[in-house]
């Protein structure tokens, strides 16, 4: 492996010479269609749904449990219920309402979370119950049955809606505003399409405007909402993305990543699928010249961080829990832990609520790192899927602050999009100018001062350290699914 980075670094120069004139886009995320400036912070229910022995049970008691421990003072406010709270049939208008015989008084949990500083997040899926044909949408005469759109499949006991007709405003406004009188702040509206996996359902082919009808019924209610749209979406069509951006807050990138009926939360594989999601999400928003210089508004939903439980839990090694609390912080995505928050171990506490890291995530909440290859990849400075990865978050405007990682994803175990099989520990070392910062640059200064905010640590030392100042490259050797954070300054 040594003699194979020298050979690899005496051959980069010339390469990296013509790379570097390319400009560097910066991309970023401005505020999201419901008027958020980041992304959420908080607890998701599923992971604990669907580990096996555990003796989690997704009721009313046990989500409170959970919650009562977020650390709302470092921002993780949402408790966000997954599927299994409603119930399979509506009230007396058709409204997703709570299943009781598992919340019996969810306004009460909402209550006692906002009096935390708390949010509540539920979960639903478009259109309404097929069984709620007969009733009549609150504040009309509307048949709900006479708006569903009987040419595409029912699933999952729904019906989805043609859109066109009058009456289905109407319906999700009324359902939005139940959840408002109850405390709702967030909505994760799962199978959407074009894009979600059927999991075994026929699905309606393209629900986007269900999107539309939720954004129109969040901006008419009483309380602000964020919509999160899952799972998978299909981001190949220009024009279901630009709905999706101008009317949600966040969209998933992924399938899960979690174990089904596991005693683990989840494998390194999945981790290094959903980094490779993210990858291609920010090249097209970066590559794409419709999209530069724009705010990209809507973030990258990378499904839940598993970052807060030891390893015999979680099912990484700490060094990948690291990686995984770096990319999902580093793209601005939502930090959103699936853990189990009675169980968070030292390392647990310092990924999810570090002070530090949570500034670093400020800045990357508004500026989210895009690929940059390293010397030793085929084509050093450009943008491909690669074992040995470098990332660049920003310069800001001020060209004052920038994030840098460093990554080694280890070999490939399947559906990495890299198909390496390097070993053991790597020297990753990129230029200050392949990533687009060195002097004489558009974004470049003399120098940066180089803080080590989180990881490396099998090579690098401790955490939380200054490591001088860089003017030419950036290097550190990482071990098999490990990654190093560093936060950049300007000297100049
Ligand atoms: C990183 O690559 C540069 C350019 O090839 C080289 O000069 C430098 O020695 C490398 N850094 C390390 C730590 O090997
Ligand atoms: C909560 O977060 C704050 C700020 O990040 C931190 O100082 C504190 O130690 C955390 N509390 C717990 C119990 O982890
Ligand atoms: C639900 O809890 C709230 C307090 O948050 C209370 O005012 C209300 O009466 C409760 N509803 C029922 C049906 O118990
Ligand atoms: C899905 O529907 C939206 C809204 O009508 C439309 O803009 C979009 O092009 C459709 N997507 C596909 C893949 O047909």
């Amino acid at each position: 492996m040594r003699s194979k980075h020298q050979i690899s670094i005496l051959t980069v120069p010339l390469i990296a010479t013509s790379v570097s004139a390319s400009q560097l886009f910066v991309p970023f995320y401005g505020t999201s269609a419901n008027g958020f400036n980041g992304p959420p912070r908080g607890w998701n229910s599923f992971g604990m749904q669907a580990r096996a022995g555990t003796s989690f049970v997704l009721n009313q008691n046990d989500v409170q449990s959970q919650c009562d421990l977020l650390n709302a003072t470092a921002g993780y406010t949402l408790c966000s219920l997954d599927s299994g709270w409603s119930g399979n049939g509506g009230d007396q208008f058709g409204r997703l309402v709570p299943d009781t015989s598992v919340f019996p008084n969810l306004t009460a949990l909402a209550d006692r979370l906002h009096s935390q500083g708390k949010l509540l997040g539920i979960y639903a899926l478009p259109g309404a119950l097929s069984g709620d044909a007969g009733v009549t949408v609150e504040g009309t005469n509307i048949k709900l049955g006479s708006l569903f759109d009987t040419s595409q499949p029912s699933y999952n006991l729904r019906q989805t809606f043609d859109f066109s007709k009058d009456g289905v405003q109407q319906w999700h406004n009324s359902v939005v505003n139940n959840w408002a009188a109850i405390g709702v702040d967030y909505i994760k509206l799962d199978f959407m399409t074009p894009g979600s996996p059927a999991a075994g359902e026929n699905l309606p082919a393209n629900n986007s405007l269900a999107a539309v009808a939720y954004h129109k019924a969040i901006q008419q209610a009483s309380r602000p909402m964020r919509l999160d749209l899952s799972w998978k979406l299909d981001r190949n069509t220009a024009a279901d993305f630009f709905l999706w951006r101008g009317n949600a807050d966040g969209i998933r990138l992924d399938q899960d990543i979690n174990n089904q009926g596991q005693s683990t939360f989840l494998g390194f594989n999945t981790v290094q699928r959903a980094i490779e999601q993210y990858r291609s999400f920010i090249n097209q928003q970066e590559e794409d010249p419709a999209r530069q210089g724009t705010p990209i508004m809507v973030r990258p939903d990378m499904d839940n961080m598993y970052t807060g439980n030891a390893q015999a839990l979680t099912g990484l090694s700490d060094v990948q829990r690291y990686t995984v609390a770096i990319h999902w912080v580093g793209a601005g995505a939502n930090q959103i832990t699936g853990s189990d928050l009675t169980q968070l171990d030292t390392l647990g506490k310092e990924l999810l609520y570090d002070s530090e890291f949570q500034s670093v995530a400020d800045f990357t909440n508004q500026y989210p790192m895009q690929p940059k290859n390293p010397f030793g990849t085929a084509n050093p400075g450009s943008q491909a899927s690669e074992q040995l990865q470098a990332w660049i978050a920003g310069p800001d405007t001020a060209n004052k602050n920038a994030v840098v990682v460093l990554a080694n994803y280890g070999p490939d175990q399947g559906q990495g999009g890299f198909g390496t099989n390097l070993q053991g520990n790597q020297l990753v070392n990129i230029s200050l100018s392949l990533l687009g910062i060195a002097e004489g640059q558009p974004n470049g200064a003399p120098g940066w001062s180089v803080r080590r905010v989180l990881g490396g640590g099998g090579a690098g030392g401790p955490d939380h350290s200054d490591i001088g100042v860089a003017t030419s490259v950036l290097a550190s050797n990482l071990g098999p699914g490990e990654s190093v954070l560093y936060f950049l300054t300007a000297t100049n």
